[in-house]
């Protein structure tokens, strides 16, 4: 591999020529879209944070669903944010929840389209963590039962997946072995395997009124230096029954996600949070930036560090973007 024998530009010189090469590709099919729900009628409230992003009551929902159905995305991610919060969250699992009739609205206009709820519990805590709460600290084994009890009423309501995000240790095996006892073999788990405790999510967390009032999750999401440490999750939550694993943030955290594709054979997917879409999006709207090609840069740096399914706001620009042949 040696100039002048080897010149790496001969391979290069036309589009032709690299797409023949390209080692990498993004399709529609790897995109999930989230979705946050309210309760109301006819509501479209915009995030401050997150330009193109909005709180939608469940009719409105539908017509975003509509949207990225059109599209051919695969999936939507539902989060929940209700009017009303107590200390052991549980419109969380309420028949009636917020999530649980948006599943519903979307599966009688919709049903293909595969809908991934988040299954936590901060969006419907008064304190914003994502557990039971005593003596100022998170309780673990506590929490089980009404993580399990949200992924089940997911379930009943027509979800196709559940995904936990809460970083309790062992709730993957208290979800599955409840979902398995109620007849849901079938319904798989996308387990949020390797979270850290990252300053990325700060958007989202105005978007669904989640921000801890006390403290923060440092005591159970990942601390950002470590790495060992996400084997350890991923091998413990495949264990326990997880189908799809996770990298949450993906930007700072391409190493870890090369690092989880090299060690375990199951699907991977990450999540480009919101503080990474705020990031871009105001850059965008400054001028500084050229959006679609910055996105589609991102989200192939995702893939070629080995996800298989990119969470992502972008999914609707994205999925435009690539059916025009970006
Ligand atoms: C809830 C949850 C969070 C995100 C997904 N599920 C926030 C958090 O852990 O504080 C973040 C998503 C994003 O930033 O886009 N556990
Ligand atoms: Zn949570």
């Amino acid at each position: 591999m040696r100039f002048p024998l080897y010149r790496p530009r001969r391979i290069r010189q036309n589009e032709n020529f690299r797409r023949m090469v390209r080692e990498t590709s993004l399709s529609v099919n790897d995109l999930v879209y989230p979705i946050f729900a309210v309760t109301g009628k006819g509501i479209k409230k915009p995030v401050d944070s997150m330009p193109g992003i909005y709180n939608l009551s469940a009719d409105m929902l539908v017509r975003e669903v509509e949207k990225a159905a059109g599209l051919r995305i695969p999936a939507v991610l539902l989060f929940g944010v209700p009017d009303k919060k107590d200390s052991a969250g549980t419109g969380a699992y309420d028949e009636n929840g917020i999530v649980q009739q948006a599943v519903r609205a979307i599966k009688a206009e919709f049903p293909e389209i595969l809908v991934i709820t988040d299954v936590c519990l901060c969006e419907y805590t008064d304190h914003g963590h994502c557990g039971l709460v005593e003596g100022g600290g998170v309780l673990n084994d506590p929490t089980f039962d009404l993580l399990a009890e949200t992924a089940l009423s997911h379930a009943r309501s027509g979800a196709d997946m559940v995904a936990p995000s809460d970083m309790m240790d062992g709730r993957v095996a208290a979800i599955r072995k409840r979902l398995d006892a109620e007849g849901y073999t079938n319904l798989p788990i996308m387990s949020y395997s390797v979270k850290y405790a990252s300053a990325y999510y700060g958007p989202f967390r105005e978007a669904a009124g989640s921000a801890p009032q006390f403290g923060d999750r440092r005591a159970y999401q990942m601390d950002p230096p470590n790495a060992t440490e996400a084997l350890r999750e991923t091998a413990m939550d495949i264990d326990e029954g997880a189908d799809i694993i996770m990298v949450k943030p993906a930007l700072a955290y391409l190493d870890i996600v090369r690092l989880i594709r090299d060690s375990f054979d199951y699907p991977l997917a990450v999540y480009n949070v919101s503080g990474e879409y705020a990031m871009v999006k105001a850059a965008a709207q400054k001028g500084w930036i050229d959006e679609p090609r910055v996105v589609m840069e991102t989200l192939t740096g995702m893939k070629r560090a080995g996800a298989d399914i990119i969470i992502t706001y972008h999914a609707p620009d994205a999925a435009r973007w690539l059916k025009e042949g970006f």
